[in-house]
């Protein structure tokens, strides 16, 4: 394995690298590897999507759980991966955030520690402004149009090859979040006066905590794993996601009322280190686009199907769905669009990704 990982400066906890060390087997980097390290091996028991000898697992971090769609079409393109390249390649799962939290895939997939991540939008806003653009309310009117337009290499080959001379991570292509809501520990929301001094969880980065406090909220940055028992010792009043997040990390159980705000069509993004991409022959690599494209397709379909199921497992715990004064929220949101795309070169891009709707 190789641990070059630098703890201080990539501000990995020390559970994070207890993690990963314990975690990692071989695999990754360009490393052979019988595919036999911590994470779940996307090998299936027919003989297909197995690892061939001398075969590259690669290592891939997420924070959703395994009943997640995300952890389920990744699993899925990873037997797809093997199967493709004849087993020379293939896919090690490590779902629910045991190789750390999001701000740490992004020096870990970068490093080489890990060779790729599900990273959400506001994370690589964080490296390259103009990947605000993804997490900005009204750019978006639908999942379809969202995942047309990111998908369409056409119009964002360029922003997700972006990363690759500075930080040696490849943008792969989009999962969507859905339409993200506010939810809350006491009583719902219905206009912005309810966001109004109340504690909001956000992602870390600058767009989130502008568009709390355009709510007149108090925005709280904080890791997705923390939400639940920020939620539940009331350091945070609510937080704000999709439903099958609200569902699946059980959100709902500390924080019972949901709002409809759908403020916005969230996107995550696989990334994967640029060297182990380019490492691949020409055919591996056609077999890794195919895979992938499998993967965002099932994603999105399972994500519809999984939405429905979510809102009942969620009320049957108890959470109730309402809907909020949209336009309120459209009002007091608006400004933000002007606030994050201040170069010519982002209103072009907010044009192309929008042409189509
Ligand atoms: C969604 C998204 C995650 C993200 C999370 C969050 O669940 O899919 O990638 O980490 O929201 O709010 O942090």
């Amino acid at each position: 394995m190789r641990t070059t990982f630098r703890v201080a400066s990539v501000a990995m906890t020390a559970v994070a690298a207890l993690a990963l060390a314990s975690c990692l087997g071989g695999g990754g980097n360009g490393e052979e590897s019988t595919g036999e390290a911590g994470g779940e091996a996307a090998a299936t028991e027919d003989g297909g999507g197995g690892v061939a000898a001398g075969g590259t697992a690669m290592r891939l971090a997420h924070n959703q759980t395994e009943t997640h769609p995300t952890d389920i079409a990744l699993k899925d393109m990873g037997t797809a991966l093997a199967d493709g390249t004849e087993g020379r390649w293939s896919i090690e799962v490590f779902p629910n955030a045991t190789l750390g939290d999001q701000g740490e895939y992004i020096q870990s997939v970068s490093s080489g520690v890990i060779d790729m991540a599900i990273v959400s939008a506001p994370q690589l806003e964080n490296l390259n402004k103009d990947f605000v653009i993804f997490s900005l309310p009204t750019v978006f009117d639908s999942i379809d149009t969202q995942m047309a337009a990111a998908t369409d290499l056409d119009k964002v080959g360029e922003i997700y090859a972006s990363l690759e001379a500075s930080n040696n991570i490849t943008v792969v292509g989009p999962f969507t979040q859905g339409e993200r809501s506010i939810y809350t520990k006491d009583g719902p929301v219905q206009t912005p006066a309810d966001v109004e001094g109340k504690k909001i969880r956000v992602q870390e980065a600058p767009v989130f905590i502008s568009m709390i406090n355009a709510l007149g909220g108090s925005p709280t940055p904080m890791a997705y794993s923390e939400v639940y028992t920020g939620l539940q010792s009331g350091v945070i009043d609510g937080a704000e996601n999709n439903e099958i997040s609200y569902q699946t990390q059980k959100h709902f159980e500390v924080a019972p009322y949901y709002s409809y705000t759908r403020h916005l069509v969230g996107a995550d993004f696989l990334i994967i280190n640029t060297n182990v991409l380019n490492s691949m022959t020409e055919e591996d690599r056609a077999a890794f686009d195919e895979a992938w494209t499998g993967a965002w397709e099932q994603h999105t379909e399972l994500w519809k199907e999984q939405t429905q199921a979510a809102i009942a497992d969620a009320e049957a715990g108890g959470a109730t769905f309402s809907e909020v004064d949209a336009e309120a929220f459209n009002e007091a949101l608006k400004p933000l669009l002007d606030e994050f795309l201040t170069t010519p070169e982002q209103q072009a891009l907010l044009e192309v990704l929008q042409s189509g709707q």
